[in-house]
């Protein structure tokens, strides 16, 4: 048997038999350096399409294309052997139909070997859900704050406040996991909608400025380690990566510009013969 036939990575079924159990932890990574540091901590990785907001200077996710979720997919899957990986599905390539939506992912998963992809509950969603995972692709549903959706909402907001939200919030989660999504990320939704989520479906919900007890947490990698000023109040910095990194920059800059570095061991000399 191959290696890739043995590979002992983490399943869908792994992840959808965690409900109620341990809990799952996943990270965002886009690329293979930072998928192999994060691999062995982590149950699942999502290639997220907030790739574009951290690594190509977007201001929303709407900007990001299949060709790039494919070429950072490509880059995570070289980096990562161990835990579940999920692209997402970038605006525009799966919400007009469902035939579109499995074009769209079967691009994904082949290109780039991942296991799943995720998808953003849009009108339609349930249909979509139904045909992917009909024909051999697993489904991570997204549910509650849309980044997607951004425009029509003037800006990422928290959901599930009032009672009309709460109801549609709810349903959307039913919707997505009687379709037959393995799991869903319920992103910026009041903690007890979160709970209330959590206790319906018979999946794995994820939480991301949701609550404790769903059943698995996600954060935006470059968020918790601290790469940017500023990060929403959900939130918890778990490194300064920003100052190191700041830090090494400003000493090497120095070192450049008074001629220490490079320093007699950081040079090559000619061998004695
Ligand atoms: O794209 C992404 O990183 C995501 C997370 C915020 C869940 O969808």
């Amino acid at each position: 048997m191959s290696k890739a036939l043995k590979s002992s990575r983490i399943s869908v079924p792994d992840i959808r038999a965690r409900k109620g159990g341990e809990k799952i932890v996943m990270l965002t990574a886009y690329t293979a350096t930072m998928a192999d540091i994060i691999d062995p901590h982590v149950d699942v990785i999502l290639v997220g399409d907030t790739v574009g907001m951290v690594h190509h200077g977007l201001p929303s996710t709407v900007g990001v294309t299949l060709e790039m979720m494919i070429m950072h997919g490509q880059s995570v899957m070289r980096g990562a052997s161990n835990a579940l990986v999920v692209v997402d599905m970038p605006f525009g390539t799966y919400e007009s139909s469902p035939q579109k939506a499995f074009d769209s992912a079967a691009r994904l998963m082949s290109e780039t070997g991942c296991q799943a992809i995720k998808v953003e509950a849009c009108a339609g969603i349930s249909e979509t859900v139904a045909f992917l995972s009909g024909r051999g692709i697993p489904v991570m549903g997204h549910i509650g704050l849309r980044p997607q959706a951004v425009n029509l909402d003037g800006g990422f907001k928290t959901k599930g406040r009032t009672t009309e939200e709460r109801t549609r919030v709810l349903s959307e989660a039913r919707e997505v996991a009687e379709a037959g999504a393995f799991s869903i990320v319920v992103e910026g939704v009041a903690s007890d909608l979160a709970d209330e989520i959590t206790k319906e479906v018979s999946v794995p919900t994820i939480g991301i400025g949701a609550s404790a007890n769903c059943d698995g947490q996600i954060l935006v990698t470059p968020d918790m380690i601290g790469m940017f000023e500023w990060t929403p109040k959900f939130v918890r910095r778990y490194a300064d990566l920003r100052t190191t990194i700041s830090r090494g920059i400003a000493e090497y800059a120095k070192d450049v510009r008074s001629g220490q570095f490079p320093g007699p061991a950081e040079v090559y000399t000619l061998k004695a013969n």
